[in-house]
């Protein structure tokens, strides 16, 4: 009998804990990240590698006009950082795409931060935005390819 209300007093302490990791954020803000492939049709395939300290999503060829995206906790007390590297034809580039939580990164110029950033990537250069209250995308260009 004791030992049944011990097992039920862990499952009701541990249960909580193992929701928050999978469904939301303890303490700490959830945040996103979007990459948008929107290189032209015709153009080469867009290849993306993205990873942190305790992520790697391996490479990946996302399609024109398709959404990456993924969320995390924000650490509390450490710094989180993602970043990428994309080819495309001859080209190819890496930066951070999240290193700072006001800004998504430290040299990002943002209005309103929505906790979601969304790259968007044109033959151009990389493209650093943020949903608006009309649910579009604000944004500017942030680096370009070389
Ligand atoms: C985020 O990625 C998932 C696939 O992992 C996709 O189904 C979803 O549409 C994407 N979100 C947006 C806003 O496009
Ligand atoms: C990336 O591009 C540079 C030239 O800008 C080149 O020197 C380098 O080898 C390329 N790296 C990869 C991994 O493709």
């Amino acid at each position: 009998m004791a030992n049944s209300l011990i097992y039920i007093f862990l499952f009701l302490l541990i249960t909580p804990l193992e929701l928050s990791t999978a469904k939301k954020c303890f303490f700490t803000p959830k945040y996103e990240i979007h990459v948008i492939n929107n290189l032209p049709s015709d153009s080469p395939p867009l290849k993306i590698h993205c990873q942190s300290g305790d992520d790697d999503f391996g490479e990946y060829f996302p399609s024109i006009n398709e959404d990456v995206n993924w969320s995390f906790c924000g650490n509390l007390f450490g710094k989180s950082l993602y970043f990428c590297h994309f080819w495309w034809d001859v080209k190819n580039k890496t930066f951070d795409v999240f290193n700072d939580k006001e800004t998504c990164v430290k040299d990002g110029q943002i209005q309103y931060f929505s906790r979601k950033c969304v790259w968007i990537v044109k033959s151009d250069g990389f493209y650093l935005g943020h949903y608006n209250d009309n649910g579009n995308i604000d944004m500017y260009r942030y680096t370009d390819w070389s």
